[in-house]
């Protein structure tokens, strides 16, 4: 999740470009570049870092000119360093980028074996080469040239392209990944998001999948791919640009729960394969099929590794343990040659789960780290990395990178479960087939989450709430547990509900609101009972059932609808009315959800 912008028109393009940027920083900050037009001729300045440095760099070169394009990085291929920052170059093309090309390494071996020099590792720049391969074909608009490369890339893009020979316009092409413009009187502005060009105009137009622009400073010409031209209609926002940064939502947590469908589609893309029933790690292959399989993580990326426990000895049939990285670091380990340590860190640099890796790395074990952090620490001491593509996760509570990583985990599952044969192709590929749903399932339930602010209001004094689960929902009542706690300050417990009998049950009064996880399927009748002994001792059930359960709503005062899924899917949907759950809470408490008390985002020490 990058930011990307574009300018024409009489202003100063790099003050219109940077304070773009500035807006769209909380998309990513790893590096950033802007590229302007002046008299037929481009500059680019880029550099790895936050916008301040290449406001640095800009302060020693000013770029004049009225047209140019700009970006701000999150990275997903290629580590954050100056010759990966964009805007990337090929002849007289320049290109900005947010989205993923999917088939990048096999158009980088095409081109290179056309004689193209690539000079970055980014995935974008393959677009910058098939623009400028185009255009070398032969005279032609900027826009046919943008149009035929575009046909050749499968996967995700918000684009933006200029080129030296077409001085007085540039390019931009939607697909999967949002982009706005913003028309003013003589001039246009384009942004990843609206709070870039808020400042300019609120006269903007929504581009849509398959949407190509050619933009001059009085003219906007919108086609699709294939030259047709498309009508887009205005529209006035009325949002301030601080609340376009939260997409008009009121916490960054919100945002990023709605943002969830996203993140798991981002982070399946391009790793999904049902032509052939299996799943591939990017562009790295496991050096072997593991013996054993150890996890290794913190806070809600420890419970991420308990439902990873459940998708890869389920499917792969290894042994599968969780351990806390804390604890396992000072407990001399039984750890070494054979097993696969696999970390997991949304920020990268947890100290635990760092010097844990570290330490089962000495020991001989292959490492692999699950991070949507590129180039952070633990990814780069481990052997093997399998990004999650949530984007920046700005509320400190982790919500977007939660669900990214059982994405990520099940995508280990069947890559390792498939070359252990172990998992069968028609497993694998209902599997699949079920994966590729869950994006829309998730939107679907978030939607029919309605209600949470009255459900929270009947709990906002409850000194004590009880989580309890079975099989893949253990976890899930863990982390529905942990966001509660996080953010509302309230005492919570999760807890197997199996478990229930043997302790908790004695917490139960009518005063105890328990949040029981009770979808559809394995384990749904032991549910039931356990149900039943909570309403025995007048304790306030809240269920989260699977739609269309009929038999649930006698055993519980409250239900939080969730769509139906297979056992070891169930968790990236059960997830989300605990999440929205624990934010409605927060808010009637008047909690600062973003920023909790006691919490950092990332500890990066011990
Ligand atoms: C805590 C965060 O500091 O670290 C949690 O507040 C997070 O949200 C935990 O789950 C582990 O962080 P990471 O980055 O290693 O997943």
């Amino acid at each position: 999740m990058c930011g990307i912008v574009g300018y024409v028109g009489t202003r100063v393009a790099t003050s219109v470009l940077m304070n773009g940027l500035r807006r769209l920083e909380y998309r990513g900050y790893d590096s950033a570049g802007v590229a302007v037009l002046s008299g037929g001729k481009m500059q680019i300045l880029r550099c790895r870092g936050k916008l301040s440095a290449l406001e640095a760099l800009l302060a020693e070169t000013a770029l004049p000119g009225n047209l140019g394009i700009g970006h701000t990085r999150w990275a997903t291929h290629g580590r954050p360093s100056d010759e990966n920052a964009h805007p990337h170059k090929a002849g007289p093309v320049a290109v900005v980028h947010n989205g993923i090309v999917e088939n990048h390494v096999a158009l980088r071996e095409r081109l290179q074996a056309a004689g193209c020099t690539f000079s970055s590792q980014t995935d974008t720049e393959v677009i910058a080469h098939l623009v400028d391969e185009a255009l070398a074909k032969g005279p032609k608009p900027l826009v046919t040239a943008v149009c035929e490369a575009l046909a050749q890339v499968e996967g995700s893009y918000a684009v933006a392209v200029v080129s030296d020979l077409h001085p007085d316009e540039f390019v931009v092409a939607k697909l999967a990944s949002p982009l706005v413009l913003g028309v003013g009187e003589g001039e246009v502005f384009v942004a990843s998001d609206a709070p870039a060009l808020l400042e300019y105009t609120r006269e903007v137009i929504f581009l849509e999948d398959g949407d190509v622009v050619a933009i001059r400073a009085d003219q906007v010409e919108i086609m699709d791919l294939a030259g047709k031209p498309i009508v887009r209609a205005k529209k006035t926002i009325t949002w301030t640009a601080a609340q376009a940064e939260k997409a008009g939502y009121p916490h960054f947590m919100l945002k990023e729960i709605h943002e969830q469908p996203r993140a798991v589609s981002d982070t399946l893309r391009g790793r999904l394969l049902p032509d052939t029933n299996d799943a591939v790690l990017g562009d790295e292959e496991l050096p072997e099929v593991p013996k054993r399989v150890v996890i290794l993580a913190c806070g809600t990326s420890y419970h991420a590794g308990l439902v990873g426990k459940f998708l890869i000895e389920s499917t792969a049939r290894i042994p599968c343990e969780v351990d806390l990285a804390s604890e396992f670091r000072y407990r001399d380990p039984v750890v070494g040659p054979g097993d696969l340590v696999v970390a997991i860190s949304q920020s990268g640099e947890t100290a635990d789960t760092l010097a844990a890796v570290k330490e089962a790395k000495g020991r001989g074990a292959t490492t692999l780290a699950i991070c949507n952090v590129v180039d952070s620490a633990i990814a780069r001491v481990c052997h093997r990395v399998l990004y999650t593509h949530a984007g920046p996760e700005i509320g400190v509570a982790s919500t977007k990178c939660f669900t990214a990583q059982l994405a990520a985990l099940a995508v280990l599952a069947i890559h390792v479960g498939k070359r252990s044969g172990n998992l069968k192709d028609a497993d694998a590929a209902a599997l699949i087939s079920e994966l590729m749903h869950i994006p829309a399932k998730m939107t679907e339930t978030l939607q029919g989450l309605t209600g949470m602010k009255e459900l929270a209001r009947k709990h906002v004094h409850a000194r004590d709430f009880l989580f309890l689960g079975r099989g893949t929902s253990y976890p899930i009542a863990l982390e529905g547990a942990l966001k509660l706690k996080e953010i509302s300050y309230i005492h919570a417990e999760g807890y197997a509900a199996g478990e229930m009998k043997h302790g908790p049950i004695a917490l139960i009064d009518d005063g105890l609101p328990v949040v029981v996880i009770a979808p559809l399927g394995k384990g749904y009748d032991k549910v039931l009972s356990n149900l039943a002994e909570v309403r025995a001792r007048e304790g306030h059930v809240i269920a989260v059932a699977t739609v269309g359960d009929k038999a649930i709503a006698e055993y519980c005062q409250d239900i939080l609808w969730v769509q139906d899924a297979p056992h070891l899917l169930q968790p990236l949907l059960t997830v989300l009315p605990l999440q929205m759950l624990a934010y409605a809470v927060a808010v009637a408490r008047g909690s600062d959800v973003d920023q909790p008390r006691n919490l950092a985002k990332s500890v990066t020490v011990e």
